[in-house]
């Protein structure tokens, strides 16, 4: 793995610091002040506040500094994705689902405000982030329906990935653990990407190099996942170490062992690195945060 600098890592802090400051603006644009709707307001906010790596939408305004782009003018979109991420977290956790209780370092939504409301709070931040893109007059409007378009599939290829995660093919291998990893996790950091080269003026030979470096690293993310639910603690994941195995999930820990997971994590770092040799533009900061993808510890 190559060796990150000082300067990759304030790239990201300064990317990362924009994230929050527009995320807190639109909330409490989105949100809006009714009184009757207090507790719900309190409750969409809950886990956006709760922070997070903000990986996502950072990967988005890498990819737009990478091409030139404006970094502000990509602020709701880079912000719609991380609404859409934390919807998927919300339900994610819920007892139907994972049935985790903690999530970002804190109580699930669900157990602090309800299974009820959890399930509203993951419907209000799905609707926000849509609102907010087809809302963005500051986006050309030929742009801006790209960015739905790219934010709508990879929602849509998320939800598909979960089932197959809840309902798994009887002999899970690893082309099956790519399939669905591609599609739960995959899809949302590809998106990344591909709602960043929505927002630039881009050759399709450009925007092929991207997608490709997207689509690897978009697997490689969910490996690192899978590695970490084994490895890592409560404590430094703010999630609960141990969930797949308490869910009999298929990953690819389990399913392969986590030595041959270990092994894949270096293999798709490997793939990622070669593809980011050769992508057009400046993309220093997007090379950071693909290094951070792969070397983090939660
Ligand atoms: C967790 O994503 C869910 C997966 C897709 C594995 P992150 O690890 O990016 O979670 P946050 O946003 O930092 O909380
Ligand atoms: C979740 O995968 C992917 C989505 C939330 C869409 P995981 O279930 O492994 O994510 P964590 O480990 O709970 O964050
Ligand atoms: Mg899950
Ligand atoms: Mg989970
Ligand atoms: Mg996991």
């Amino acid at each position: 793995m190559g060796s990150s600098t000082s300067s990759d890592s304030a790239a990201i802090g300064r990317l990362s610091a924009q994230v929050e400051s527009a995320l807190r603006q639109h909330s409490d644009t989105l949100i809006g002040g009714d009184a009757d709707l207090a507790p719900f307001a309190a409750a969409l906010r809950y886990p956006i506040d709760a922070g997070g790596k903000r990986l996502r939408p950072v990967l988005l305004l890498a990819t737009v500094e990478a091409l030139g782009g404006d970094l502000v003018r990509a602020l709701p979109s880079a912000c719609a994705l991380e609404m859409i991420h934390t919807f998927s977290l919300v339900h994610d956790d819920l007892p139907a689902l994972d049935d985790d209780e903690l999530r970002r370092g804190r109580p699930t939504t669900h157990v602090v405000h309800g299974e009820d409301v959890a399930v509203l709070v993951g419907d209000g931040l799905f609707a926000q982030a849509f609102r907010l893109v087809a809302e963005d007059v500051g986006t050309e409007p030929l742009a801006r329906l790209a960015v739905i378009r790219e934010l709508a599939r990879a929602t849509d290829g998320m939800v598909r990935g979960q089932f197959l995660d809840l309902r798994p093919v009887a002999q899970p291998d690893e082309a099956s653990l790519r399939r669905m990893c591609g599609l739960k996790t995959g899809c949302l950091i590809e998106a990344g990407v591909r709602m960043g080269l929505a927002l630039c003026t881009v050759t399709p030979i450009e925007s092929a190099a991207y997608a490709a470096l997207a689509a690897e690293v978009g697997v490689g993310f969910q490996i690192v996942d899978d590695v970490l639910d084994a490895t890592g603690t409560s404590e430094a994941l703010g999630k609960t170490a141990g969930s797949d195995v308490a869910n009999e999930r298929s990953t690819y820990v389990t399913v392969l062992g986590l030595e041959q997971a270990q092994q894949q994590v270096e293999a798709s770092w490997e793939t990622a690195a070669a593809l980011l040799d050769k992508l057009p533009g400046d993309p220093s900061a997007l090379r950071a945060v693909v290094e951070l993808v792969y070397r983090r510890d939660r």
